[in-house]
Parts: structure tokens; C-alpha cells; sequence
């Protein structure tokens, strides 16, 4: 099935199935049913139960799930977050806060680079 092919869902609706027998949950943008997975996932039921109805990416990819994770949760796919309810992305692909992160982090090591030179040239 191409992407497209993919039902769509909003966050409102996914959060309606937020109870251990109708468990939906959104990872990287996909709708996931993982309701007949829920007593075989190897990090237990009760982080699935959790984050019932939600959006799960961050803790997702917080364990660092395996290939055979990854693999596995397609049997559970069911659709996909519409485009109003998905993170924000800027053209390179990264959320917004990470790109303020980003700026950020450049600000502190230009200023740092620039103080390392005034000092130098002070020392004179
Ligand atoms: C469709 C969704 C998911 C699938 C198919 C899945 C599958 C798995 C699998 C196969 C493992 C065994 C280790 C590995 O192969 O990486 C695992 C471990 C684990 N998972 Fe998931 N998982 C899902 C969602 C989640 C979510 C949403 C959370 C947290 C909110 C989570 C938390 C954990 C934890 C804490 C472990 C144990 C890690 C350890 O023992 O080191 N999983 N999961």
C-alpha cells in the first residue's frame, strides 16, 4: 500500500481509542492499533497503556527500538495523523524547536569563538 493509500486520522480521533481493549497511538506520523499487542510488547503493557490515544514518537525512539521493532509495528499500521495535526516542520526537515535549538547552540559557539579571540589579542 503506497503512504497515500493510508487512512487519516486526527489527533482527536486517535485519542478516542485511549483504553487497553482499543489502543491506538501515533509514532513518526502513523496510526498504529497495537490493541493485540499490548500483552506481547517486551517493554510491558503498562508504557503502551500510557500513552493510549497519544502521541508516542519521542518515547519511541527514547528506547531505541530495534529493526525487529521497527518491522513489527507495520502489522499494527492503520493510518496516518492528518497534515494539520503533524509537527511543524521547517524545510530541512526539523521541528521547529529543533532549529531553535540549533541557532542557539551556533549563537553560544560563535560568541565562545569570539571571546577566545578577544582574549588572545588582549593578552598582548
Ligand atoms: C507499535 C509500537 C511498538 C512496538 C512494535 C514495540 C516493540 C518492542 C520490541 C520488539 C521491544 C524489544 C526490544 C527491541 O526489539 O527493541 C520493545 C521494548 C520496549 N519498548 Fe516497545 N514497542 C512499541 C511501542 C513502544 C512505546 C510507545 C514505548 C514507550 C512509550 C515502548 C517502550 C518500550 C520499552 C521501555 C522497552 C524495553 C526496552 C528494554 O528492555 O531495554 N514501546 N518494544
Amino acid at each position: 500500500m503506497a503512504p497515500t493509500d493510508l487512512k487519516q486520522y486526527s489527533l482527536a480521533e486517535v485519542s478516542q481509542h485511549n483504553k487497553p481493549d482499543d489502543l491506538w497511538m501515533v509514532i513518526h506520523e502513523k496510526v498504529y492499533d497495537v490493541t493485540k499487542f499490548l500483552h506481547e510488547h517486551p517493554g510491558g503493557e503498562e508504557v503502551l497503556i500510557e500513552y493510549a490515544g497519544k502521541e508516542a514518537t519521542a518515547e519511541f525512539d527514547d528506547v531505541g527500538h530495534s529493526t525487529d521493532a521497527k518491522e513489527q509495528m507495520k502489522q499494527f499500521l492503520v493510518g496516518e495523523l492528518i497534515e494539520a495535526d503533524r509537527k511543524k516542520k521547517t524545510s530541512a526537515g526539523l521541528t521547529i524547536n529543533q532549529r531553535t535549538a540549533l541557532i542557539a547552540g551556533s549563537a553560544v559557539a560563535i560568541g565562545a569563538g569570539l571571546a577566545m579571540i578577544f582574549k588572545a589579542s588582549s593578552k598582548k
